[in-house]
């Protein structure tokens, strides 16, 4: 079935596809979906706790050149917290949020979710906790994770941040590159949202926003989830905004420096 088949393919792998793979995976997605509409399954809906103690992970741990690390990332978060990764360029933000939704194996520590400790090299079913935009997103043409309902969420996100006109009725043909970055960040992350899995990461979502986009993520959007049981973990400068979160770590030189609330 479809869902097989996309939840198949790892999400970072997907990331580094060449174009012409992507092509090639678009091809198959829409003869699989022309054989069998069936909506996909995340398998863990239920989400209570995920703490990290001393995780780590290397870039290029066994080349040569030099690599950079993370390590020593200690982060207790419990259902509904929202919280803030904050630091300098290169600080190792990315990485961190790239590990602890396994996209990349951790090398060192534990990960812990739900009281049960996390694989080194996290299944498809851990991963499938998270919905997230990370900076190098990716939209396929078609919302090829949503059955019908999924698409009606869809719609709704759509409305709330204002592109829905934007976007054909049906909501089968998607037209990422008809919209501005701005806008292609918006629905990537109406996109993340129709999901409904249980923790969202968002990757300095917010950077290319307007200002007033930026006051209703912070303001309206952040509280809401919150309200509806939704975890958010998000990397962002916005210091102006930095009081919304219930958790703020921030990050220098790949680990969590010791004072930050
Ligand atoms: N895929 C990669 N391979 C090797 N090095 C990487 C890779 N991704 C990031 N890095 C390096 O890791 C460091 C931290 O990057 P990143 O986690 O993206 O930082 P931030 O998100 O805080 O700006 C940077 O020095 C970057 O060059
Ligand atoms: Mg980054």
């Amino acid at each position: 079935p479809i869902g097989a088949l996309v939840n198949g393919v790892p999400n970072y792998s997907i990331a580094k596809f060449r174009l012409a793979e992507i092509n090639k995976f678009e091809t198959d997605l829409d003869r699989c979906l022309e054989k069998q509409a069936t909506e996909v399954a995340f398998t863990e809906k239920e989400f209570d706790t995920l703490s990290l103690d001393g995780v780590g992970y290397a870039h290029n741990a066994d080349a040569s050149e030099k690599s950079f690390a993370i390590s020593g990332l200690s982060m207790d978060i419990k259902r509904g917290d929202i919280v803030f990764i904050t630091g300098g360029n290169g600080s190792g933000k990315t990485t961190a949020l790239r590990t602890l939704t396994g996209l990349y194996p951790h090398s060192e520590g534990k990960i812990v979710l739900n009281g049960q400790i996390v694989s080194k090299m996290p299944s498809q079913e851990y991963r499938n906790v998270f919905a997230s935009v990370f900076a190098d997103f990716y939209i396929f043409p078609k919302p090829y994770t949503l059955g019908e309902e999924g698409r009606e969420k869809l719609r709704e996100w759509l409305k709330f941040f204002e592109i829905e006109e934007k976007l054909s009725d049906k909501l089968t043909e998607l037209h990422p590159e008809r919209l501005s970055t701005g806008q292609r960040k918006r629905l990537a992350l109406a996109l993340a949202l129709a999901e409904e899995r249980p923790v969202l990461i968002l990757d300095e979502w917010a950077a290319d926003q307007d200002p007033e986009t930026r006051e209703r993520f912070y303001h309206e959007l952040l509280p809401y989830l919150k309200t509806r049981g939704i975890t958010i973990i998000a990397v962002t400068h916005d210091d102006k905004y930095f009081n919304c979160a219930d958790r703020r770590y921030h990050m220098t030189e790949g680990q969590i420096e010791a004072n930050t609330v």
